[in-house]
């Protein structure tokens, strides 16, 4: 069960991170301000930081001091950001709600919420490449995590995990298709995020290995999760509307394999997720409270 101390441990990390995305992510005064203002609108909505946190806290595990990878942190939440704006797009998933606001494209426009998207993509690696970041870390680890999250941001994990899910609208699909959908989407992000901490504070291969099979669990648990919250959540606290896969005929866990074995397999993953963690120390504690979270969680 989790503590009140582990729910002050999101807090303050939360505090941190967005402190340092409101830093290093400007708010542009030229003939531009407009797109700054709906990439502030969309990041600063109350998301629950779950990508920063994990990079911190995988740094953290190793032994690093996390206040020295924030704009590794900030650039993946920039990531996450984009990838929920250009989610809800009419093209999309096209839905009017998030983070409890109407969405980027409903708060402005199509076009802007797609420059949002784009120029939070492109600012995340310009702060993965930061003089900040410079200054603490080696240029061989920062290209090793450049290298990582662009895969796992692109064709090979997000984008073609966003591809397959549009594809899968409306049929039936495979028990194959559908952690496909999952493992890229959700779960390559997730474990880039984990990875990259552990990479920027210089974890052994052993740890980096560890750190993946534990991010690819918690991954895949975190989507039949929010699978199961589209069905089971509150809007006023998941903050985006409920039923919405339904209507679109996505692809889910509980659509393939009901309420119960949903839970069932997301509490596997976790006890999996815990398992890879056992060649760590106490410093992963936040790591293995965080994988209890992913499935305890209403938001
Ligand atoms: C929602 O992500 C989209 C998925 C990948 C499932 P989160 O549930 O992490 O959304 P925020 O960042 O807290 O709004
Ligand atoms: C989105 O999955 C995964 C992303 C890469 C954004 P969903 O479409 O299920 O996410 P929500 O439910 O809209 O947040
Ligand atoms: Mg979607
Ligand atoms: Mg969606
Ligand atoms: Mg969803």
């Amino acid at each position: 069960m989790l503590s009140p101390r582990f729910f002050d441990y999101i807090k303050a990390r939360q505090e941190l991170v967005n402190k340092a995305l409101n830093y290093y992510v400007p708010l542009l005064q030229d003939f531009s301000a407009r797109v700054t203002e709906a990439m502030h609108y969309s990041l600063f909505a109350g998301g629950k930081r779950l990508r920063p946190i994990l990079l911190l806290a995988a740094a953290e595990a190793v032994g690093g001091k996390p206040e020295d990878y924030l704009p590794a942190a900030c650039a993946l939440e920039c990531i996450h950001t984009y990838s929920l704006i250009h989610d809800d797009l009419p093209a999309m998933d096209d839905d009017d709600l998030r983070r409890g606001r109407p969405t980027c494209h409903k708060a402005f426009d199509e076009a802007t919420a797609i420059l949002a998207g784009d120029g939070l993509l492109t600012l995340a690696f310009e702060l993965l490449a930061h003089p900040d970041l410079r200054a603490r870390v080696s240029a061989g680890r920062l290209l090793e995590v450049i290298y990582l999250v662009a895969k796992a941001a692109g064709i090979e994990g997000m984008v073609g995990g966003q591809m397959a899910d549009l594809l899968a609208e409306g049929r039936p699909v495979s028990a194959e298709e559908l952690d496909f959908i999952h493992q890229h989407k959700t779960a390559s992000l997730i474990t880039a995020s984990v990875v990259a901490g552990g990479v920027l504070a210089g974890a052994s291969e052993a740890q980096q290995q560890a750190l993946k099979t534990y991010g690819k669990a918690i991954g895949r648990a975190f989507q039949i999760v929010d699978d199961l919250l589209d069905i089971l959540g509150d809007e006023k606290i998941i903050g985006k509307p409920v039923g919405s896969d339904l209507a679109k005929g996505k692809a889910t866990y509980p659509r393939l394999f009901g309420l119960e074995a949903s839970k069932q397999k997301a509490r596997e993953l976790v006890t999996r997720a815990l398992e890879s963690l056992q060649l760590f120390d106490e410093k992963a504690d936040p790591l293995r409270d965080i994988a209890h979270y992913v499935v305890e969680r209403t938001l």
